[in-house]
């Protein structure tokens, strides 16, 4: 596995491949790979030629008061298990690499980077989408691997690849789950034995919820009775957005009639502050009799 931490090494390595006519994969993280990560990086390996995979724990999507210092770090674990895997490259900036002194340029997808996620994480998103849209530049990948966990992350980024013509497909992939459902995250790391042991309530919680949509076709009834179980914890210290939404507009669909909600498929998504950690996941689900 070839290693580049110089922004023009990597450039010039991508650009060789694309001149030959090779399809490039690309899986940006920020390490503390797990399971999650390591399907996305086999999709890759799969669908394509080369397989690039980034580490870089990106200082600009994190808050003052947010985990940037203590976000796990295993530089090593993880390049063998990309190595193990037959990755082709791994990509390693420094922040200095990425945002030199002078460094100015920022891009953002304007209304959706303000909600869930975004109301609670103000910049976050610019962040993310500054350093993914860098990092396309960099890797210049032919197709690019992003987890459905991160439902709203993955929304931006295909909006933004949309918007700005680039000529990258998004592959969004499904959540890896712990065999109790919860869904795999490197910040699960945060948490300690008896957090972990009742972290799955959210899955839980969104499947009682699915039920009660099944049953009573009612958003704001599923949408209580997602409250209702994630309330039951007392490791919740705080629920940032429990709720079913679009999932292409991400608007708030708890007062919508289903009878005129006109698409196939929401999405129930929740953050919460649970005990050391602060948890996302989601659920897409059908509507049902809609084809
Ligand atoms: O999902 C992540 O790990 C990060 O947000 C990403 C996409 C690597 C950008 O830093």
């Amino acid at each position: 596995m070839k290693v580049f931490n110089d922004v023009l090494d990597m450039q010039s390595y991508s650009k060789g491949l694309r001149l030959k006519g090779k399809t490039i994969g690309f899986v940006p993280t920020m390490g503390a790979l797990h399971e999650g990560h390591l399907s996305l990086v086999k999709r890759s390996l799969e669908e394509n030629d080369i397989t690039v995979v980034s580490i870089f724990v990106n200082p600009i999507q994190f808050g003052p008061q947010e985990d940037l210092d203590r976000y796990p770090r295993d530089l090593e674990g993880d390049r063998k298990k990309l190595e193990s895997l037959g990755v082709d490259a791994l990509f390693l900036p420094t922040p200095e690499k990425m945002y030199p002194e002078g460094f100015k340029t920022y891009v953002t997808v304007e209304g959706l980077s303000e909600k869930l996620c975004g109301a609670f994480r103000p910049g976050h998103f610019r962040g993310v989408t500054t350093v993914v849209l860098k990092l396309f530049n960099i890797v210049k990948p032919t197709r690019a691997y992003f987890g459905l966990k991160d439902f709203q992350q993955t929304l931006i980024i295909k909006t933004m690849v949309r918007d700005l013509n680039l000529d990258i497909e998004i592959v969004p992939c499904p959540t890896v789950r712990e065999p109790d459902g919860l869904a795999m995250s490197s910040r699960n790391s945060y948490l300690s034995e008896d957090e972990r042991r009742g972290a799955n309530l959210i899955y839980l919680a969104m499947k009682e919820a699915e039920k009660t949509l099944m049953e009573s076709m009612s958003f704001s009834r599923a949408v209580e009775t997602l409250n209702e179980h994630l309330r039951k914890s007392p490791h919740v210290r705080e629920i940032q957005y429990a709720s079913l939404y679009d999932p292409e507009t991400l608007e708030d669909l708890r007062d919508v009639d289903v009878k005129i909600y006109g698409k196939k498929e929401a999405v129930f998504a929740v953050a919460l502050l649970y005990g050391k950690a602060r948890l996302i996941d989601n659920l897409i689900v059908k509507i049902g009799g809609r084809e």
